[in-house]
């Protein structure tokens, strides 16, 4: 295994991060796999628009059975977004017995557990690092780095729009409608922007970490969730005048094995670590019953932070490729889904 073939479906700002962080890390991931990346085809909606990367006009296509019914293509990274049409593509990639990585986390909150179980049939990964809190590997930590400890609580900011826009509320004393447009005008929130401003992408996140850390199948509706259209300078003075700042905080505990999952916006102690975290950053505290606290920062998203954990997802299937234990390392879910509502 000299080279592995990957199809990467979409050229966004994602995509072509993928494109940079391969090219530019070419020697590197080499020498840590023992063997080449090389991209096979892309998929993209806009073939002939130009892009600021160098690309292989060979590899451009719009049709997805050219990536995921392609044979010499092993490995499928998908960073287009989108779920229907997009889950339809990665079962068939799957059953075709190509390994994924995607940093799609509506699919995957959505989807996620199926997606899982048709790779698990299939002897294939499915990995999706990037889909949480882009540029920070909190995936890789609950499942690697934390698997010894019982995790209690994870607890964090998950989402760079509603930091962003409550950082400028806080700082600037601005009101939210017109930090939003800013938010907008920088490119961090969407032209629709209610999935960040009205918690789902923050509880999309969280559900899919509450399952990592507790091992447990929770589902989007589990999460009680409170956006931060509501917020205004009132509040944030009122909190300030006490010693607490306002953000929009996911918070997912299990006691006893019943979890609880909640995204609102949250007083926290200005001294708080998850406080001092502004404008689009990202943050997320675990605290496990043996280490104690831990905390993980960086930018949730952006080409090249989420292109670093698409990338370091790859290299981990191309690992699992050559020790030969593709579809091998999936943890079942050691609880069943209890939450501490139901027994309230
Ligand atoms: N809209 C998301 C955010 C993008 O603002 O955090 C990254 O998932």
């Amino acid at each position: 295994m000299d080279t592995v073939k990957i199809g990467l479906c979409g050229l966004g700002t994602v995509g072509t991060g993928v494109v940079k962080v391969l090219q530019g890390h070419q020697e590197r991931i080499q020498h840590m796999l023992g063997c080449k990346i090389e991209i096979e085809k892309v998929l993209a909606h806009d073939i002939s628009k130009a892009r600021d990367v160098e690309i292989d006009p060979n590899w451009l296509t719009t049709d997805p059975s050219d990536l995921v019914d392609h044979d010499e293509i092993e490995v499928i990274v998908e960073v287009m977004g989108g779920i229907d049409e997009t889950y339809k593509i990665l079962e068939r990639a799957l059953k075709n017995k190509k390994h994924v990585v995607t940093a799609n986390k509506d699919l995957m909150a959505l989807h996620g557990q199926k997606l899982i179980q048709i790779a698990k049939e299939n002897q294939c990964d499915i990995q999706y690092d990037a889909s949480i809190a882009g540029g920070i590997p909190i995936v890789r930590t609950l499942v690697d780095g934390l698997a010894s400890d019982h995790i209690e609580k994870v607890m964090g900011i998950v989402n760079g729009t509603t930091n962003f826009i409550m950082t400028k509320m806080t700082k600037e004393g601005l009101d939210f409608d017109v930090v939003l447009k800013e938010a907008q005008k920088l490119g961090f929130a969407e032209a629709d922007p209610s999935a960040d401003v009205d918690g789902l992408d923050a509880a999309r996140k969280m559900v899919l970490l509450a399952n990592l850390a507790f091992k447990m199948e929770l589902n989007l509706d589990d999460v009680k969730v409170k956006g931060i259209r509501q917020v205004t300078q009132e509040d944030i003075n009122f909190a300030d005048n006490l010693g607490y700042t306002i953000k929009l905080i996911g918070i997912a505990s299990m006691d006893d094995h019943k979890a609880e999952v909640t995204v609102e916006p949250t007083l926290l102690p200005k001294d708080h670590p998850l406080a001092l975290v502004n404008d689009e950053f990202n943050a997320v505290f675990v605290h496990g019953e043996a280490v104690g606290e831990t905390m993980f920062y960086g930018p949730g998203a952006g080409s090249l932070p989420t292109a670093t954990a698409v990338v370091s997802d790859l290299m981990e299937v191309i690992r699992h490729l050559r020790l030969g234990i593709s579809g091998k390392s999936y943890v079942e879910p050691q609880f069943k889904r209890q939450l501490k509502a139901d027994h309230e």
